[in-house]
């Protein structure tokens, strides 16, 4: 393959850009890349309409008026349906032949407990579920529970329950009867989405420090040992795993010294992913909305695990925060010998643009390697990214933040104390290193220069 003539590569590449991809110069191999979606966080409000009064536009805005509402959403609003329908007609338009998709929870909308119940968070789900069949009738499902998917809000239980119970018969045709069991009982399972890889969809609510059900359990619904169980028979069986959830491991990276579950549950994912990280090939998440990355680093800094955190379909922001995050969903490309992470295609919605023109106009925000000059998105690589957000002249930071927003609006900067709590979430997942990166003391992660 040497000897193919650049120019009929090139052009095999443009007519088929997600088929192949160049391997290095040396390495005479051409690896076949293979692709999935990952969506997160539609949270559906069916109450969303335009109204004469501005404050009445969508309960999720709870009261504020959402002044500027078209008929694509609001940045105070969750998403009405037709922004979640437009998503997944140019997810279909776009490329009807992916292998699966990831969808990582929170259907419900941001309203208050009295507005909803078990059975509105149901036909919530219910409705996801159906509207995603709906566009992709042939495609694997593996979908996972956000703190949202529950109700009242965060409080899933332990053990079996009418949600989980209801997610296994409306998953049921993406899933085995294996993982239909465990997820019925707790909320998590494992399948096969092809030979040799392994989707691990955990439910990290059981982790979530508002979740009151689980507060005093040290592995609510087993889950820990199933993990550890499944990791293990993975390596047995020289299967890769990706791992997905909600609620991702780490430390939130807009505020400072928060981790996004109970921080002894961080420490124990933190530890698990350590020890099987030769297995773990990507780590999926939602939750936060926004689009970050974390390098999971063993205890002398070498790179382990890769890990991407999806922005949300759905627009909201509470009146108080400065920023929010354009409608997005996102492509992920693999190498399908051996499962390691190539590249992410980033898919957007200028909802100001949409809004005004009446037309959804979804486009590629960016492609993560071209965007910050990588070979692809495995650690060492993510590591590299990482630390070049320090070097005072390079602009990756201010790229990577103002993709963080999802393109919302450039003018808004992160530098000094936001730039420090970014950089450190990014590259620090454990309280100890992450301490550290935060106080400055570690020679390797002094920020003199912020
Ligand atoms: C989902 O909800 C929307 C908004 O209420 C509705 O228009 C649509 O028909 C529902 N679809 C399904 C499959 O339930
Ligand atoms: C957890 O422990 C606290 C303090 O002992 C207790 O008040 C609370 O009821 C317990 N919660 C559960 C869900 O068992
Ligand atoms: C989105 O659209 C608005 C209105 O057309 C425009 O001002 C803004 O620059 C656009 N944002 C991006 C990232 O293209
Ligand atoms: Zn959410
Ligand atoms: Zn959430």
């Amino acid at each position: 393959m040497g000897q193919v003539p650049l120019f009929t590569l090139a052009g095999f590449l443009l007519l088929y850009p997600g088929i192949l991809v160049a391997a290095p110069a040396e390495d005479v191999r051409l690896s076949v890349r293979e692709r999935f979606w990952h969506i997160t966080d539609l949270h559906l409000d069916a109450t969303y309409h335009l109204a004469d009064d501005p404050a009445k536009v969508c309960l999720s805005s709870k009261g504020a008026p959402a002044i500027k509402a078209g008929i694509y959403g609001d940045f105070l609003c969750d998403s009405p349906y037709s922004l979640i329908q437009s998503a997944f007609a140019h997810m279909s338009h776009v490329t009807p032949q992916t292998d699966f998709i990831i969808w990582t929870g929170d259907s419900p909308p941001h309203v208050p407990a009295g507005e909803l119940s078990t059975d509105m968070v149901i036909q919530l789900i219910s409705n996801m579920s159906e509207t995603i069949r709906d566009h992709f009738p042939r495609l694997p499902v593996f979908p996972a529970l956000g703190n949202h998917d529950y109700w009242p809000q965060d409080q899933m239980p332990s053990s079996t329950n009418a949600i989980y119970q209801a997610a296994a018969k409306l998953w049921a045709p993406w899933l085995q009867a294996e993982a239909l069991h465990t997820l019925r009982e707790g909320g998590f399972y494992s399948q096969l989405a092809r030979p040799g890889l392994r989707v691990v969809s955990l439910n990290t609510i059981l982790y979530y420090g508002p979740d009151k059900a689980t507060a005093n359990a040290s592995d609510p619904a087993g889950q820990y040992q199933w993990l550890q169980g499944t990791l293990e028979r993975a390596a047995q069986n020289l299967e890769k795993v990706f791992i997905i959830a909600h609620v991702p491991v780490g430390y939130l990276p807009f505020t400072r010294g928060i981790t996004a579950v109970r921080k002894h549950h961080n420490e124990r994912l933190v530890s698990i992913f350590r020890k099987y990280s030769h297995v773990i090939q990507g780590h999926f998440y939602g939750h936060t909305h926004r689009d970050s990355l974390m390098v999971l680093l063993d205890e002398e800094g070498k790179p382990l695990n890769s890990i991407f955190v999806s922005p949300a379909v759905t627009p909201i922001k509470s009146v108080t925060e400065p920023y929010s995050n354009n409608p997005a969903f996102r492509m992920c490309f693999y190498d399908a010998s051996d499962f390691t992470l190539l590249d992410i295609w980033q898919y957007y919605l200028n909802l100001t643009e949409a809004n005004e023109r009446q037309r959804a106009d979804w486009r590629r925000e960016y492609v993560m390697t071209e965007a910050f000059g990588l070979e692809d998105l495995q650690p060492q690589s993510l590591l590299q990214l990482a630390l070049s957000f320090k070097l005072p002249q390079a602009n990756s930071f201010d790229k990577y933040f103002s993709h963080f927003m999802v393109s919302y609006d450039d003018r808004i900067r992160c530098e000094k104390d936001c730039k420090l709590s970014q950089v450190c979430a990014v590259l620090h997942l454990d309280h100890k290193a992450y301490s550290e990166c935060v106080r400055g003391r570690s020679v390797q992660d002094s920020f003199a220069l912020l």
